[in-house]
């Protein structure tokens, strides 16, 4: 009979390197010559971000934020391993990786066969860590078998068309040879201790960056760049029913199934109201409160618009996991919350 684990995580991508490089993402904003000087100005930033910046740059702010992230991937995997599924189903943003010029699908199922991905040799294009030391001093050639559960992705992708669901699906990459950070970065980081990976995974990518997914290639941009929008993502609400559907179908399927969303909130380089410096911290704080109390009916009611605004495209894919979970009647048995100011974005890790 079939068991749900739902899980939530960020894939920050510093979160590879070491403690040096943690804030480079502000550091590249601080280099903005399109922000005015008034708001690179510590004296008008918010406490915590002046804290954290410090005497020395943020570097004892990083391995805090290294160690708070740590702890609630530990209590992740400790769930998983716990949970032992069948295989992990994990919802995470194709950032410009397979979702190019010549094809956007809002949703793709990634039906792969086993792969060996090589982390550091295919960072290119993909993890912001060409060129930069890993935190685990793995060589260039480090090598990662993965297996993947082709059939079961198969399967999804057909009951989900269904179910009404025009999915899109892939048997082997288009583009970046491994697989899109946002699911690479989640095995990386639950096996933290590399421990191994024990489990097939079914990775579900997400347009998550909609007008910004060419455009901006997904990643950084300077402020005055003029860029053209794409067409939009999904909506909140799409991926949301999207996550209920599948819900839907795996309870009634023979499977042990770990429902993975791979991100973190507000991203300060997507917050044009803060001048790409900041991340919309109080909208996060909002939705977490939703989070904790099973407030479902806020998460799926928040407008594209409002996602957009507070830096959150990438919220898109917690969108459908919180759409699973109201599906199954479940509220989280353990989150946190790692706010900060000076790394980019709001870090969550969530059981449900
Ligand atoms: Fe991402």
């Amino acid at each position: 009979m079939a068991e749900i684990l739902g899980i939530g995580i960020s894939h920050y991508p510093p979160f590879s390197g070491v403690n040096e490089n943690m804030a480079d993402i502000f550091l590249y904003r601080m280099d903005d010559p399109g922000v005015p000087a008034s708001v690179k100005d510590p004296a008008n930033w918010p406490d915590k971000l002046r804290e954290e910046w410090g005497e020395d740059r943020g570097m004892a702010a990083a391995e805090r934020h290294r160690s708070q992230m740590k702890e609630g991937m530990a209590k992740c995997m400790q769930a998983i391993r716990d949970f032992n599924p069948d295989f992990c189903v994990i919802f995470g943003d194709d950032q410009y990786e397979n979702f190019r010029e010549d094809i956007v699908p809002p949703f793709s199922i990634l039906a792969y066969e086993d792969m060996v991905l090589r982390p550091w040799a295919q960072a290119a294009g993909s993890s912001d860590m060409v060129g930069k030391p890993n935190y685990w001093n793995e060589p260039h050639d480090f090598e990662l078998p993965i297996r993947f559960a082709s059939d079961e992705a198969r399967q999804l992708a057909s009951d989900l068309i269904h179910a009404e669901f025009d999915m899109a699906y892939a048997y082997k990459p288009l583009h970046h040879p491994g697989i899109a950070h946002s699911i690479l970065n989640a095995i990386l980081y639950l096996d933290w201790e590399r421990k191994g990976w024990d489990w097939p995974i079914l990775p579900f990518t997400v347009n998550c960056y909609g007008e910004k997914v060419i455009s901006h290639r997904g990643f950084l941009s300077r402020v005055e760049d003029n860029l053209r929008p794409d067409p939009p993502s999904p909506t909140p609400k799409r991926c949301f029913d999207l996550g209920a559907n599948i819900a839907r179908i795996l309870k009634d399927g023979p499977h042990r199934v770990a429902l993975i969303a791979s991100s973190s909130w507000s991203h300060a380089f997507l917050c044009d109201k803060t001048w790409r410096m900041l991340p919309d911290v109080e909208f996060d704080k909002v939705m977490y409160r939703a989070l904790l109390e099973g407030d479902f009916d806020h998460w799926r009611t928040r407008s594209l618009e409002e996602i957009t605004e507070s830096g959150n495209q990438e919220m898109l894919n917690w969108m459908a996991l919180m759409g699973a979970m109201s599906e199954l009647n479940r509220k989280p048995v353990w989150a946190d919350f790692v706010e900060t100011y000076l790394f980019n974005s709001s870090k969550v890790a969530a059981i449900f």
